[in-house]
C-alpha cells in the first residue's frame, strides 16, 4: 500500500472540458483548435522556463501568468481577435473549473483507508486553492503543493522531490496519479509509483517508463491497489 497518493490537478482532478465549450461559444468553429494549442503552449512555456535554468529558474513566472501568455499567443497564431472581456471570461472559467464527479468519493475513500492525500501541480497556490475550495476538495487533501516552492515546473526532479520532502517518504511509497502521460513519465523517472488516468483511451507515449497502473477514471485508483 502506498503511504501517500498524490494527484496532478488540471485534467486529473479538475475537468478542463468546460474550457472548450466556452471557447467554442466565443469563437464558433475554432474553440477546439484554440484549446488544444493553448494547452500545448502552456506546457511548452513551463518547459522552456525550467530548461533555461534547471537550478534556479531565473525566468520563472507563475502558471497563471503563463496560461494567460499561452492564450494570447494561441489566439494570435490562429488569427482570433481576443478582446479583454473574452480573455477575462476564459481565465475566469479556468479559475473555477469543476472537479470530475468521482473526485470527492475517491479522496474520501483514500483518507478512510488511512493513506495521506496531496496535490502536486504546476499551478500556483492561489489558483489551486481557489479551484479546490470551490469544489470542496481542500478538506480532503492533507497538502496542496505547488511547484512554485522550487520555481521549477514538472517534469524537473526537484518538482517531484517536493512530495518526498513534504511527506518524508521514499519515492516508491508514493502513488502519483495524473492524466498527463508526460507527467506519469516524469514521475516514473523520479522513482514514484504511477497511475495514469486515461479517460480518452489514448495510446501511452513511446518513451519513458510505462505507468505502474492505468485506469479510465479516479474510481479505478483504489481498485488497482493490492489489498
Ligand atoms: C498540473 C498540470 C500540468 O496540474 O496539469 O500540474
Amino acid at each position: 500500500m502506498p503511504k501517500l497518493i498524490a494527484f496532478d490537478a488540471y485534467g486529473t482532478l479538475l475537468d478542463v472540458y468546460s474550457m472548450g465549450v466556452l471557447a467554442e461559444n466565443l469563437f464558433p468553429g475554432q474553440g477546439q483548435s484554440l484549446c488544444v494549442l493553448w494547452r500545448d503552449r502552456q506546457i511548452e512555456y513551463t518547459r522552456l522556463i525550467t530548461m533555461s535554468d534547471p537550478t534556479g529558474s531565473t525566468h520563472y513566472q507563475s502558471f497563471w501568468d503563463l496560461t494567460i501568455a499561452a492564450l494570447r499567443f494561441s489566439c494570435k497564431r490562429l488569427a482570433i481577435p481576443l478582446n479583454q472581456d473574452q480573455e477575462a471570461q476564459l481565465m475566469g472559467q479556468y479559475a473555477k473549473l469543476s472537479a470530475f464527479p468521482e473526485c470527492q468519493a475517491t479522496l474520501s475513500q483514500i483518507k478512510q483507508a488511512g493513506i495521506a492525500t496531496a496535490v502536486l501541480s504546476n499551478g500556483n497556490q492561489a489558483m489551486l486553492s481557489k479551484a479546490l475550495q470551490a469544489n470542496q476538495l481542500d478538506t480532503l487533501l492533507d497538502r496542496v503543493i505547488s511547484v512554485d516552492e522550487v520555481r521549477q515546473f514538472k517534469v524537473s526532479p526537484a518538482s517531484y522531490g517536493l512530495l518526498t520532502s513534504h511527506f518524508g517518504c521514499a519515492p516508491k511509497d508514493i502513488l502519483f496519479v495524473s492524466s498527463n502521460a508526460w507527467d506519469v513519465i516524469g514521475a516514473g523517472w523520479f522513482g514514484l509509483t504511477t497511475f495514469w488516468v486515461n479517460r480518452q483511451n489514448l495510446p501511452f507515449e513511446e518513451i519513458g517508463p510505462k505507468p505502474t497502473y492505468t485506469g479510465a477514471n479516479l474510481n479505478d485508483v483504489l481498485a488497482a491497489l493490492p489489498t
